[in-house]
């Protein structure tokens, strides 16, 4: 009987290591897979360096922009690098530790975050901090002077203004603002200066009081 090599033997013939060695066909299965290997290898490496790339791209499109600036706040000059997206209540607040100063609203509505921005009365929670740039900050922390209240700021203790208080820093703010301009104001110009200060307790006629009396009493040199 006739040794017939048959699809067995073959197989079996195309799995010895010799056989691998002088065989062109699985020579070239071992390259495919040792290439395919190498490919893989390079596409991952490409795949970690694209998704490197994408990360640093990412972090540099949500990295906030940040702008150094120097102003000067209750008369100390601070330099500091500031979000471009940060107003000024917060530079105050959360980098300057000046807490006096208040946020109700957070949008123009209710005074509670004014301060005296070169003189003149400002919502801080409506001006970018990059906007103070070179100005002259003073809020409700810079008007004692030597451990000693201001003369309105004694006046409002002496005529109950605050009640809950959150609205106070506010209304000293632009009080202050008024009598350094006007310096003995009746309650009609203390009433149109303060309008923009709302007072959730609605203490507002012991606040004009108050701001009438230290004028009255200080002549505007509060
Ligand atoms: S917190 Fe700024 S106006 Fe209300
Ligand atoms: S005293 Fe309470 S909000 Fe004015």
């Amino acid at each position: 009987m006739r040794d017939t090599p048959d699809a067995s033997s073959s197989s079996s013939k195309g799995n010895s290591p010799q056989s691998d060695q002088q065989s062109p066909t699985a020579t070239s299965r071992r390259a495919l897979l040792e290439g395919a290997g190498s490919t893989v290898g390079t596409t991952a490496a490409v795949q970690a360096l694209g998704s490197a790339t994408a990360d640093a791209a990412d972090s540099a499109m949500t990295a906030p922009a940040r702008t150094a600036i120097r102003l000067t706040v209750n008369g100390v000059s601070h330099s500091v690098e500031v979000e471009d997206r940060w107003t000024l209540v917060e530079l105050l607040r959360d980098q300057l530790d000046l807490t006096g100063t208040k946020i109700g609203c957070d949008r123009s509505e209710c005074g509670a975050c004014t301060v005296l921005m070169n003189g003149q009365p400002v919502y801080a929670c409506s001006q970018l901090a990059v906007w103070a740039d070179g100005a002259d900050v003073q809020t409700v922390e810079g008007l004692a002077h030597n451990g000693r209240l201001s003369p309105l700021q004694q006046a409002f203790i002496d005529h109950n203004a605050p009640q809950c208080g959150f609205c106070t820093p506010g209304q000293l703010m632009t009080a202050t603002a008024l009598l350094n301009t006007v310096p003995r104001p009746d309650a009609a110009q203390v009433q149109q200066a303060l309008v923009g200060n709302l007072c959730r307790c609605s203490n507002y006629n012991a606040i004009v009081e108050a701001v009438v009396a230290a004028g009255a009493q200080q002549g505007g040199a509060v």
